[in-house]
């Protein structure tokens, strides 16, 4: 079992590394090229699909299936909001953000306009969340991490 949750977690690493594998050098095929890529490297046929599952309905049409897939479908475009509010805040931060302050940045369409509210819904439906759960564990999860990802930011 522990082998297993290990080897998951392992694998949600990867896949989050790799997601954006093809943007930057092919930003046109984006989660088309990374097929193409992983399969170079012979990365399995799971991890190709939690890839090129991120971008589904707007460069892609895989479906996100697994739970891991759904999560990354549904916050790719919401940490880049959450992000882009904290960087309003005078803390520069998202540690001292509460939810009902991100669900106001939500809903106004002009703030980082470019962070699709439609993804991010359909996000929560994918998991059979709650939109209000998908902003409140992503906000939570962001504050745990950002220290270390400061930490590795200043590398
Ligand atoms: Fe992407």
């Amino acid at each position: 079992m522990q082998k297993n949750m290990d080897m998951m977690k392992s694998f949600g690493v990867l896949f989050g590394l790799l997601h954006d594998v093809d943007f930057e050098c092919y930003p046109e095929e984006h989660c088309k090229k990374a097929q193409e890529l992983l399969k170079e490297i012979d990365a399995s046929e799971e991890l190709i699909h939690a890839v090129c599952s991120h971008g589904y309905g707007i460069c892609s049409d895989v479906e996100p299936k697994h739970e891991m897939e759904k999560i990354l479908f549904a916050t790719d475009e919401l940490t880049g909001l959450i992000w882009a509010a904290a960087k309003m805040r005078p803390s520069k931060s998202t540690k001292d953000m509460e939810l009902s302050s991100l669900k106001k940045k939500f809903k106004d369409k002009k703030f980082a306009a470019g962070c699709s509210r439609d993804i991010i819904k359909k996000g929560a439906e994918l998991l059979g969340w709650e939109l209000d759960k998908l902003l409140e564990e992503t906000l939570e999860a962001m504050k745990n991490v950002e220290n270390s990802v400061e930490k590795e930011m200043i590398k």
